[in-house]
């Protein structure tokens, strides 16, 4: 764009290795302007820009070399000189190696040689780029402008022009460097819209203008202490409400880790501080966020929010969900950073999110806790923020005001010249014109989870909520396969003696892999195909999520037409032989509670997580198993189904699942939401309490459905008089209560009536700290209660088992399902 006539001063320098830190740009000029001699700042030696005056680059009269005679105290030697522009000339870089650059002009007025550079009013272009216009500064204090760039050319081009016949423009130092080759990438980037999500893809090529750039929680951060020699400031101005955050910090280093941040994104210290919710003012009914405010003047602009984080709060992994929003829209639901950083604690990622201004002046930055989030866990943290303006302002604007007699040559270089202009200016109106029409309606529910299930992430250094999910490595689900003699060795060759299990699936071998793994093996028919479909299912689910409340697949085997699911051991087994009909010790109410919570948040991370929307469709006691330390983990997704995309509220779908657990209305209806699964947790919530089977053929006729017959006593508010005997006198009568209410709820006859299991697992969480502080949670002042808490239902009608057959018999004609067919599929389902 900009044409060989522009007087430049040609610098090619040796790069510089730099002293202060491991990484070394391939490009590394530091120019200390106006000056004739080399001087330091921060551990950098910048050089002498007029090494050679009057070499032949310089044009005499048109850059002119001021020295500051009086320099405050304390003002480092680079501010004491600067170079002074009458007219549009500048400095041209050779450049090595393409890619990201970081450019930073310093800027530190003064008076000298009849110029008061605080009286400078210049425009700046980097490459044909304008990207500062105006600039001037009325008073004295030093200003840092820095700028990321994309340089395709092997060259540099900094032009200064001053905005009038008299005027002129100065600068005091200059740095253009290499930026780390993934400091800018374009994968996984997410714009922030009013209305939906969607992946902004040209951030590359984006020109950027740091606004702010936080160490949330920790302190100020000189470029002696940055990897890049950036500026790092501390988050407190910009709190707006202080008394809502508290700062925290690690004493350890952070796990970096290939594919999340690296040092050079931000420097360690970012990652080792943070402000999480201040807990002093947490409860149950009083949620929060912590809001930043980061000012950004009123012009209309797109801005790149780099958000840093490094959960150096929780003590184990999965514990810490919280929502990011940003200007006040959802911009990252339910992030489980233990899911982005593939299971390593503290480990520190980033996300980029792309955002348009409002008419606040200020970009909004909130983070809170998120419905996943335990009573205990309740938190939501940050560590680091950077702002950054997105400069688009179009060439042909800078000088339209200029009548300097080199000017021409700048716009003649623009193709089409004039016309060009036009289009540019008329461009620039429309787009300003449509900044300030944005509406800005509330974000919709589904934003909530809708980028999760557009983006696949990347496999870059950047965090994706997607990516954790998309891709559990380079090779796909691939990467798990086991070889068919490792699993004949793990079970020493399928030896009777270590079946734990059978159904219709096939059989359950206990194993030991190789590097002593305790796994359990699930080997279908050898050479049937039956069951493909759900072993297909089970790969691509499993292979996908993993949650330490949902059992993960260690691997599968599909050699020699074997169908072999390989699945971490869970020592305890299924939920169902500690509550009836084993001779297992009983299990405590507490740890009853326990059990429910640990798979509602299995439950709800499925449907809300990162996971997709993922309908289990099969929830019973024989498919929550328990570990060791009877930790409840969700297993067998046989039969899961991808939730309803955007704008549909169901699936359609051949009924499946097992008797007695199965949603009536799933069943009449053959649409399948995640609502089913609650109702199906409903009939489970009874069994823990009531320590027997769903359906039980033997009893009365009136007991043989739990549901029902569960549901009777619970309307009647005499639910004690059924509950497991061995839990009598252990029961706090308000957590009865409110476990009870809450498995009615679970059994709404219709979905809509019943709560997500988000509510459920607030409810079952609220029924433990009921048992175990004995307090009773008060309505809120004006009388209301906490919206979290199941609203009085309208009439719930309990299903019942007979009107099933009925229905099912009656109802679906038009299907071509019968009954019989659902109840054979269910029965072969029971045992798997
Ligand atoms: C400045 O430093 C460069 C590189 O070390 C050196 O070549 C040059 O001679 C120095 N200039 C002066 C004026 O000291
Ligand atoms: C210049 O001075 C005005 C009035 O004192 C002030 O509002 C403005 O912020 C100053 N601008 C700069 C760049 O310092
Ligand atoms: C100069 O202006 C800047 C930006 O407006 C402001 O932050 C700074 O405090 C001012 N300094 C003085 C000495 O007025
Ligand atoms: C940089 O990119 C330009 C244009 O794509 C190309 O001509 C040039 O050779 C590249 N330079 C380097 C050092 O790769
Ligand atoms: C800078 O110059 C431009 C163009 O002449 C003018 O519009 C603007 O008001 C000037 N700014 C100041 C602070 O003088
Ligand atoms: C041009 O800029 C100079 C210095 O900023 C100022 O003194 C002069 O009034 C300006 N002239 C016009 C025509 O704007
Ligand atoms: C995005 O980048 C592509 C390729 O770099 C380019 O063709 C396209 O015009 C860019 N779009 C925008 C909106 O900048
Ligand atoms: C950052 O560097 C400054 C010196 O510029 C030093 O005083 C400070 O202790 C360093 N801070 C950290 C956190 O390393
Ligand atoms: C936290 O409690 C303090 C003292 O009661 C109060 O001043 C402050 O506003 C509260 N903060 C929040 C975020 O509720
Ligand atoms: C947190 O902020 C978002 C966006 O402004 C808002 O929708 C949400 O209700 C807030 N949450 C709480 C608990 O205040």
């Amino acid at each position: 764009m900009v044409t060989g006539n522009v007087p430049v001063l040609s610098l090619i320098f040796v790069s510089l290795v730099s002293f202060s830190s491991s990484f070394t740009p391939s490009d590394n000029y530091l120019l200390n302007c106006g000056s004739p001699t080399n001087t330091t700042l921060d551990n950098r030696l910048f050089l002498a820009d007029s090494t050679k005056p009057g070499s032949d680059s310089l044009s005499a009269g048109q850059s002119i070399s001021v020295l500051n005679q009086n320099p405050p105290r304390n003002s480092p030697a680079l501010y004491h000189t600067a170079r002074v522009f009458t007219s549009s000339s500048g400095y041209r870089f050779n450049i090595k190696k393409n890619g990201t650059h970081l450019v930073r002009f310093h800027f530190s007025p003064f008076v000298a040689r009849g110029f008061d550079l605080t009286s400078a009013n210049f425009s700046v272009m980097v490459n044909g780029i304008l990207i500062l216009r105006d600039l001037h500064s009325n008073n004295s204090s030093a200003v840092v402008r820095e700028y990321i760039i994309e340089i395709d050319i092997n060259e540099v081009v900094i032009v200064f022009t001053p905005m009038n016949d008299s005027g002129f423009g100065f600068v005091n130092a200059i740095e253009v460097f290499s930026a780390p080759g993934d400091f800018v990438i374009d994968a996984g980037v997410k714009l922030i819209r009013a209305d939906r999500i969607e992946m902004y893809k040209n951030l590359s090529s984006q020109v950027l203008e740091t606004v702010s750039r936080i160490n949330v929680g920790g302190p100020k951060l000189t470029p002696f202490n940055d990897t890049l020699w950036r500026t790092w400031i501390p988050d407190d101005d910009y709190l707006v409400l202080k008394s809502a955050a508290r700062r925290v910090s690690a004493s350890h280093p952070p796990n970096y880790q290939s594919g999340g941040s690296s040092r050079e994104i931000a420097p360690d210290i970012v990652y080792m501080t943070a402000q999480e919710m201040n807990r002093e003012n947490l409860t149950l009914d009083a949620r929060f966020n912590i809001t930043w405010n980061f000012p950004v003047g009123l012009d209309p602009a797109r801005y790149l929010v780099r958000l840093h984080f490094c959960d150096i709060v929780s003590r184990g992994l999965n514990l810490l969900y919280f929502n990011v929003y940003i200007n006040g829209y959802l911009a990252s639901g339910d992030l489980d950073l233990s899911t982005v950083t593939y299971h390593v604690l503290a480990s520190p990622v980033y996300a980029d999110y792309v955002v348009d201004s409002d008419d606040s002046g200020v970009v909004r930055v909130s983070v809170g806790p998120s419905a996943l989030s335990s009573v205990l866990t309740m938190n939501a943290i940050l560590n680091g923020a950077e702002i950054m303006k997105m400069v688009t302002v179009p060439i042909a604007e800078t000088n339209s005001n200029s009548k300097k007699t080199n000017i021409w040559v700048l716009v003649s270089s623009v193709v089409g010249g004039f016309v060009g202009l036009c289009l540019a200016l008329l461009a620039l109106l429309l787009a300003i014109k449509c900044w300030t029409k944005k509406p800005k309606p509330r974000p919709s529910e589904s934003v909530a989870w809708t980028p999760l299930r557009v983006y696949g992430g990347s496999s870059h250094s950047r965090m994706s909520e997607g990516t954790a999910y998309a891709s559990p490595g380079p090779n796909g689900y691939f990467a798990l396969r086991i070889p068919f003699a490792d699993v004949q060795l793990a079970t020493k060759n399928f030896d009777q003696n270590l079946i734990i299990g059978s159904g219709g699936f096939g059989t359950v071998y206990k194993g030991v892999l190789r590097d002593n793994t305790k796994v359990a093996v699930k080997r279908g028919v050898p050479g049937s195909r039956q069951g493909l479909p759900e072993f297909q299912t089970e790969i691509t689910v499993l292979s996908k999520i993993r949650h330490r409340h949902l059992v993960s697949l260690v691997g599968y085997c599909e050699e020699q037409s074997e169908m072999i699911l390989v699945y971490e051991y869970m020592e305890k087994g299924p939920l169902k032989s500690h509550l009836y009909a084993s001779g297992l010790p009983p299990l405590s109410w507490k740890q009853r509670l326990e059990i429910c919570i640990g798979s509602a948040r299995g439950l709800h991370y499925l449907h809300t997580g990162s996971a997709q929307g993922i309908i289990h469709r099969d929830i019973k006691s024989t498919n929550i198993l328990l570990d060791e330390n009877y930790m409840a983990k969700v297993a067998d997704f046989g039969l899961s189904r991808s939730g309803p995309c955007l704008n549909e509220t169901h699936v359609s779908t051949g009924v499946k699942g097992s008797f007695g657990y199965l949603d009536p209305e799933y069943f009449r209806r053959q649409q399948l939401t995640d609502k089913s699964d609650v109702y199906s947790f409903g009939v489970v919530l009874f069994e823990v309490l009531c320590a027997r089977p769903a359906v039980d053929p033997l009893l009365a006729r009136e007991q043989v459905n739990l549901a029902e017959w569960a549901m009777q006593w619970q309307k009647k508010g005499m639910l004690q008089q059924i509950i497991d005997p061995h839990l009598a006198g252990q029961i706090k009568p308000s957590s009865l209560k409110k476990f009870g209410e809450t498995a009615e709820k679970c059994l709404a006859e219709y979905g809509v009536d019943r709560p997500t299991m988000g509510d459920v697992l607030w409810n079952l969480e609220h029924a433990l700290q009921l048992q175990e502080t004995g307090q009773r949670r008060e309505p809120n002042e004006d009388g209301s209660i906490n919206e979290r808490e199941l609203s009085a239902p309208g009439i719930v009608t309990p299903f019942q088992a007979s009107n099933i057959r009925q229905d099912g018999a009656d109802g679906n004609q038009n299907s071509n399902i019968s009954t019989t067919e659902i109840f054979s599929q269910l029965m072969t389902n029971e045992g798997r």
